[in-house]
């Protein structure tokens, strides 16, 4: 078994937070905050994305996309199932998952990585890591993935071939700056590139200077706080893509607000999974 990295200065400052923001606070409302928390629905979140860059051989293709699941306190493996469940109903043609699987600890992921490769896609199931993944053990969470059956890019690529056609997709590791962002879509991304999986949203930058057609990403979780009907005016005031779906020249973001969160309030900003339906326009 890997060693974990449970003794390192980020991973007591992640419990640290944990316990301020989250456990701390739902034991001074009596377990109130939790309750009203798991009370609240996971909506199912339709989209569609054109660009004349998408191919044409996968014209209308159906992506599940999930995001930051944050397994732990306030996602029992239950409410994960239950996400992974609503998703299946959709019968999606790929599903793809952009990392934060976990909150803090690894343990206990497995059920919910063989949900959403029992979701059996016809192109199958991908996910990257975000920076939850990293803080206890990486490397557990990359073999219970691999032992699930579901296909995780750690700064690669891979090349999917369905009914004599291929789709290309990338998909990076957790990097926090525009620069590391930069440093590894390079490293994963050509002009072949379809798709590319990066948790966070900053990998947009140099992925539509790639021409890269379409990029998925979480993290931000669109700040678990917005505007009423305005997704896109949130706490996630650090961030320039916050939620929701972004142009630049050919290229496509979409940033979903994901399943799960890190502190136990979401306000006009319910958690989701996303059905998106990648077209063409050539
Ligand atoms: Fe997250």
């Amino acid at each position: 078994m890997p060693t974990s990295n449970k003794s390192s200065g980020k991973f007591r400052r992640a419990k640290a937070r944990h316990l301020l923001f989250t456990t701390g606070p739902n034991k001074l409302s009596g377990g109130r905050l939790f309750r009203k928390h798991f009370d609240q629905s996971i909506n199912l979140h339709n989209v569609t994305i054109e660009t004349p860059k998408w191919p044409t051989a996968f014209d209308g293709l159906r992506i599940g996309h999930v995001s930051d699941f944050h397994l732990g306190d306030l996602m029992p493996i239950n409410r994960a199932l239950r996400a992974v469940e609503l998703l299946k109903t959709q019968e999606p043609d790929i599903v793809v998952c952009t990392g934060d699987v976990v909150d803090l600890y690894v343990d206990g992921a497995s059920p919910l990585l063989e949900a959403l490769a029992a979701i059996d896609a016809p192109l199958g199931t991908m996910l990257v890591l975000g920076n939850h993944d990293e803080l206890d053990c990486d490397r557990t969470l990359t073999t219970m993935a691999k032992n699930a059956g579901v296909q995780i890019l750690r700064d690669a690529s891979c090349r999917i071939n369905h009914r004599g056609n291929t789709l290309n997709i990338a998909g990076i590791d957790w990097a926090k700056t525009s620069k590391q962002c930069r440093a590894k879509v390079k490293s994963v991304c050509n002009e072949e590139t379809h798709l590319l999986l990066s948790h966070n949203p900053k990998a947009f930058r140099v992925a539509s200077e790639l021409g890269v057609p379409l990029t998925l990403s979480g993290h931000t979780h669109g700040g678990q706080v917005a505007m009423p009907n305005r997704k896109g005016a949130n706490l996630a005031v650090a961030r320039g893509y916050t939620a929701g779906l972004y142009e630049k020249n050919d290229s496509r973001l979409f940033v979903t607000v994901g399943v799960g969160a890190w502190f136990p309030l979401r306000v006009n900003c319910p958690a989701e999974v996303a059905l998106i339906t990648a077209k063409t326009t050539g």
